[in-house]
C-alpha cells in the first residue's frame, strides 16, 4: 500500500509555483493576485479561506480577503463581485461556499467573470471542462487528478466509482475520470443517495472516490483488494482532547481500508491540501492568461 501524500505533493506544487513567481518578479512583472470573498462566520469556511490566504503568502502571491456579514443581501454581494470583475489588479477570485440562505448561489456563480473564476464553478468553465477544452478545473477534482498523476496511478479502463454528486466534487470528478487521456479513460459510475445496491457497486470498483461527508462510511469489507481509495470527506467531529475541540474525519475507515488498498489518501493530509495548491495553480494560470491577453 502506498499513501497518496497530499501534504507532500501540495508542498512540492507550492514550491514550483513560488519559483514561477520569482521568475515573474525578476522580469519585473506583476505577481498573481487572488481575492476570496467570505460571507458570514461559518467556522469551517473561515478556516478554509484563512488557509487560502496564508498559502498565497507562502508562494508570493498577493491576496485580498473580503469579509462580509452573514446579513449581506444578494444585491450587495453581486455589487462586490462586479467590483472584483472590474478590478484589473485581481487575477482571480473565489466566493466561498456555502452562502447564507437569502443569497441565490447560482446567481452569484453566474456573476463571476469566467476569466477570473479560479474555482471553475461558472457554467461556461464547467461546460468547457466537460468538452475537454482548456479551462479552470475545480480545485478539489484538479487536486485528485494531480495526485493520481504524480503517483503514476493507472486509470485506463478501470472502474471508477464516485460517491456523491455535488457540483464541487462528485459531478466534475465523474466527468474528468471518464475523459480521454490520463488520468481518465475510466469507466465511471456516479453514485448518490438514490443509488440502489451501492455496496455492491463499490465492491466492483478499482478506484473509489468518496465525497459523501459521512465519517467512516467506507469499510474494508466494502472494497476490492488493491483498490485505489480517494477520501474527500472532511467532517468535524467533537474531540475534547484537541485544543480546537474537534478533529477532522474522512469518509473512509482508514486503519482497516488501508490494509486492502493499493493507494489511499489520508485525512487530514490527502485531498485537502491539494485543493489549496490547485487553487493557487489556477490563479497562476489566470495571471498568465491575463498577461498574454493584455500584455501588462
Ligand atoms: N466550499 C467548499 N469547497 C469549496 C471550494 O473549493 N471553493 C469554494 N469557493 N467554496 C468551497
Amino acid at each position: 500500500m502506498e499513501i497518496l501524500d497530499g501534504k507532500k505533493v501540495s508542498n512540492d506544487i507550492k514550491d514550483e509555483i513560488a519559483a514561477e513567481v520569482q521568475k515573474m518578479k525578476k522580469r519585473g512583472e506583476k505577481v498573481p493576485h487572488l481575492a476570496a470573498v467570505l460571507v458570514g462566520n461559518d467556522g469551517a469556511s473561515l478556516t478554509y479561506v484563512g488557509s487560502k490566504v496564508k498559502s498565497c503568502e507562502r508562494v508570493g502571491f498577493e491576496s485580498t480577503l473580503v469579509k462580509m456579514p452573514s446579513t449581506t443581501s444578494e444585491v450587495e454581494l453581486l455589487a462586490k463581485i462586479k467590483e472584483l470583475n472590474e478590478d484589473n489588479d485581481i487575477d482571480g477570485f473565489i466566493v466561498q461556499l456555502p452562502l447564507p440562505p437569502q443569497i441565490d448561489t447560482q446567481k452569484v456563480l453566474l456573476a463571476v467573470d469566467p476569466d477570473k473564476d479560479v474555482d471553475g464553478f461558472h457554467p461556461m468553465n464547467f461546460g468547457k471542462m466537460a468538452l475537454d477544452m482548456s479551462t479552470f478545473i475545480p480545485a478539489t477534482p484538479f487536486g485528485i487528478l494531480e495526485l493520481l498523476e504524480r503517483y503514476d496511478v493507472d486509470t485506463k479502463g478501470k472502474h471508477t466509482v464516485v460517491i456523491g454528486r455535488s457540483h464541487i466534487v462528485g459531478r466534475p470528478m465523474s466527468i474528468l475520470m471518464g475523459r480521454k487521456g490520463w488520468p481518465g479513460n475510466s469507466t465511471v459510475t456516479l453514485t448518490h443517495s438514490h443509488t440502489k445496491n451501492i455496496t455492491q457497486i463499490i465492491s466492483q470498483a478499482d478506484i473509489v472516490i468518496s465525497a459523501l461527508g459521512v465519517p467512516n462510511f467506507l469499510k474494508a469489507e466494502m472494497v476490492k483488494d488493491d483498490a485505489v481509495i480517494i477520501d474527500v470527506g472532511i467532517t468535524r467531529v467533537p474531540d475534547e482532547s484537541r485544543p480546537r475541540g474537534y478533529k477532522i474525519v474522512g469518509d473512509v475507515d482508514y486503519d482497516n481500508v488501508s490494509k486492502k488498498a493499493s493507494f489511499i489518501t489520508p485525512v487530514p493530509g490527502g485531498v485537502g491540501p491539494m485543493t489549496i495548491a490547485m487553487l493557487l495553480k489556477n490563479t497562476l494560470l489566470a495571471r498568465e492568461r491575463h498577461r498574454n491577453s493584455v500584455s501588462k
